[in-house]
């Protein structure tokens, strides 16, 4: 594990090209449960010796929805990939939802050989139960198949008690789609092989260097809320390389769950870099002017020179990774031209640290945007609706 003591390093990981605005007059302090959890000593020894114990396994199933499964499904696929599962070695599924075709999907693979993850903050979520059981019916209850997550003395872990199973929780004052670094997302990753201690340090070192006055997370508020009030409804969150699509799922839902109450709240809608601007750009020059557009973008992992021997003269001394990063700039530029606000955040690195740092800097950032709308970033009162209205229909059902 990396050992990192200075504050400032966070600068060395992200750069962000938003002008340097305090409109809102946002400090640096930052206390909030999802902060606190990463402070937990012996949870990484304890998610590692669990996954000792389960070492045999093939396939990493997260039997959970919404911020109980996007965070672990981001982290793994920007630490490994966008289309990691078509290489050889160990799948990684989501079932987050509910498709039926998901589930048999799933039955496709040797059941023997797979962990499955149930995790519900609530324990009561209805398609995480009712995937969960249709799943034990299949496997048969075998304990070691299973690892639960969820809220000490919920439903879940009542029944995870009763049927033998092993059990991690999520600390009261951690909400769902703030609970990457809890064992929602840390068991993934572990099982993954990837180094969660120092992803975990580098969350705690993007504390210390925002309390210390790093202001990406106070800058992304200027930008995105600052826009907000200004009359752009929505952001477009655009990542460019496909391993960030994932966090660009995390973001729409950290955006949208938390600050989307009270008549209030910015829109977000995701795009994927080049793919969609052939899809919707053209909406997004010539259309309603009501979007501030977030660019996320990262080092390519590999390239290949085009070798040109067919006449395209354009084409001479490229390679893919410069021409697409051509085209990231030529789309901003446009966009700039047209007035539009525009700003992006480039992470430098693709490693477990890095990543930390990424998220809880988003996390921070969006508990700030809250506290500048006046409302609270950490419920979903319309989620809970959602959830209370399901289950009386299913009392009449
Ligand atoms: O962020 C949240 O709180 C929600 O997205 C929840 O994660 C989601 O509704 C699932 O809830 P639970 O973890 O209780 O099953």
């Amino acid at each position: 594990m990396r050992k990192v003591k200075e504050v400032l390093l966070a600068e060395d990981l992200i750069d962000y090209d938003y002008k340097e605005e305090d409109r809102f007059k946002l400090n640096h302090t930052a206390h909030y449960g999802f902060i606190r959890s990463l402070c937990s000593r012996s949870l990484t020894s304890s998610v590692k010796e669990l996954l000792e114990k389960r070492r045999g396994f093939e396939n990493f199933v997260q039997v959970g929805i919404g911020g109980s499964a996007l965070g672990a499904s981001a982290s793994l696929s920007f630490l490994k990939g966008g289309f990691f599962n078509l290489l050889e070695g160990k799948k990684y599924f989501a079932l987050d939802n509910l498709d039926p075709e998901r589930l048999a999907l799933i039955f496709s693979f040797d059941l023997d050989k797979t962990l499955f993850h149930v995790v519900s903050k609530s324990g009561t979520t209805t398609e995480t139960l009712v995937q969960f059981f249709v799943i034990m019916d299949r496997v048969g209850v075998k304990r070691e198949n299973f690892i639960i997550t969820t809220s000490k003395g919920s439903f879940l872990d009542r029944l995870g008690e009763k049927l033998g199973i092993e059990r991690f929780y999520i600390p009261d004052e951690v909400v769902g789609r703030f609970s990457v670094f809890t064992p929602v997302g840390l068991l993934a990753l572990g099982f993954f092989g990837f180094d969660i201690d120092a992803f975990v340090e580098g969350g705690k070192n993007g504390v210390r260097a925002y309390r210390n006055g790093w202001s990406f997370p106070n800058r992304l508020v200027e930008f995105t809320i600052g826009n907000y009030i200004a009359g752009k409804e929505m952001l477009v969150i655009f990542p460019y390389k496909d391993r960030l699509f994932g966090i660009g799922e995390w973001i729409r839902q950290l955006w949208a769950e938390s600050l989307g109450k009270e008549g209030k709240g910015q829109t977000p809608v995701l795009a994927l870099g080049v793919k969609d601007q052939h899809s919707q750009l053209q909406l997004y020059q010539d259309g309603k002017k009501d979007k501030a557009f977030l660019f996320i973008d990262m080092p390519s992992c590999c390239n290949f020179e085009v070798k040109n021997d067919y006449g395209a003269a354009l084409f001479d001394r490229i390679d893919t990774a410069t021409l697409m990063d051509i085209e990231k700039r030529s789309t901003k530029e446009a966009l700039r031209s047209s007035g539009i606000p525009v700003c992006e955040i480039f992470i430098k690195k693709a490693d477990e640290f890095t990543l930390g740092n990424f998220l809880i800097s988003f996390m921070i950032a969006t508990a700030k945007a809250g506290e500048v709308l006046g409302v609270n970033p950490f419920d979903q009162p319309g989620v809970e609706l959602s959830k209370r209205f399901t289950r009386e229909a299913l009392k009449n059902a």
